[in-house]
């Protein structure tokens, strides 16, 4: 089967499984992931076949949305074998979706191949930018958090644990923080060239955002 072809599967699949979810994971994320490898690519080699797969189903299985990354794995891999994806290409889609997760700060981060890299890459991106502040306000909504509350402070220094909890709504924090906290942090965690130029612009949108904000909230403007 031809790679043009095993993607056209590949989208159709995610389509089924990530259906409506409505906080940054739906299909038209894991589609903006597989369009931000495309960008990647351009100026970065890595096997095609490996990252653009990895890209499309990246989410799925995913513990927010259902409560065990490794529940959806079988599927995932029966999927990759009955549209001709080689044994040792699954293992590796496999490993990439497994190590992509980012769990805080003091998280140690496992490396991974040049693949794995440029999907993390492109996963990263789409907490960046324009995109990145949209997804933010949907989670901080599901979250249940206010958009910006100045008696809460960000923190740097909080555990993989800590940072769970503001899945669970058991650590209060508000969106504002979240891009001291997480998306302002990203563009210094980018693994390849190509993606870093990106981020960097992504990065000064954001900016742009928070410095108008502020002023918007000291009736400045
Ligand atoms: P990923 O797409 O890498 O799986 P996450 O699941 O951690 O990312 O988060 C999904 C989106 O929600 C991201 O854009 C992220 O920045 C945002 N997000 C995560 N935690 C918070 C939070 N506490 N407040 C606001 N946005 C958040
Ligand atoms: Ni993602």
């Amino acid at each position: 089967m031809e790679l043009k072809e095993k993607i056209e599967k590949t989208k159709e699949f995610v389509k089924e499984e990530l259906g409506e979810e409505t906080t940054g994971h739906d299909y038209y994320h894991s589609l903006q992931v597989y369009k931000n490898a495309k960008l990647i690519l351009k100026d970065q080699e890595a096997d095609e076949e490996i990252v653009l797969l990895a890209c499309l189903l990246h989410d799925i299985g995913d513990w927010k949305l259902h409560g065990a990354k490794t529940a959806k794995q079988k599927e995932v891999k029966e999927f990759l074998e009955n549209i001709d994806v080689t044994k040792e290409k699954i293992e590796e889609i496999r490993h990439i979706i497994e190590h992509l997760a980012y769990k805080g700060p003091k998280e140690k981060q496992v490396k991974l191949s040049i693949e794995g890299q440029v999907v993390q890459d492109a996963d990263r991106l789409e907490a960046l930018g324009a995109t990145g502040i949209a997804r933010a306000f949907a989670t901080g909504q599901k979250f249940g958090q206010p958009i910006h509350d100045p008696k809460i402070n960000p923190s740097r220094e909080y555990t993989k644990e800590e940072y769970e909890k503001q899945y669970t709504g058991e650590r209060k924090n508000t969106t504002i923080n979240h891009f001291y906290e997480k998306l302002l942090l990203i563009k210094d965690q980018i693994n390849t060239p190509s993606a870093k130029e990106i981020a960097l612009k992504r990065h000064e949108f954001m900016e742009h955002f928070l410095k108008q904000f502020f002023e918007e909230w000291e009736g400045k403007k």
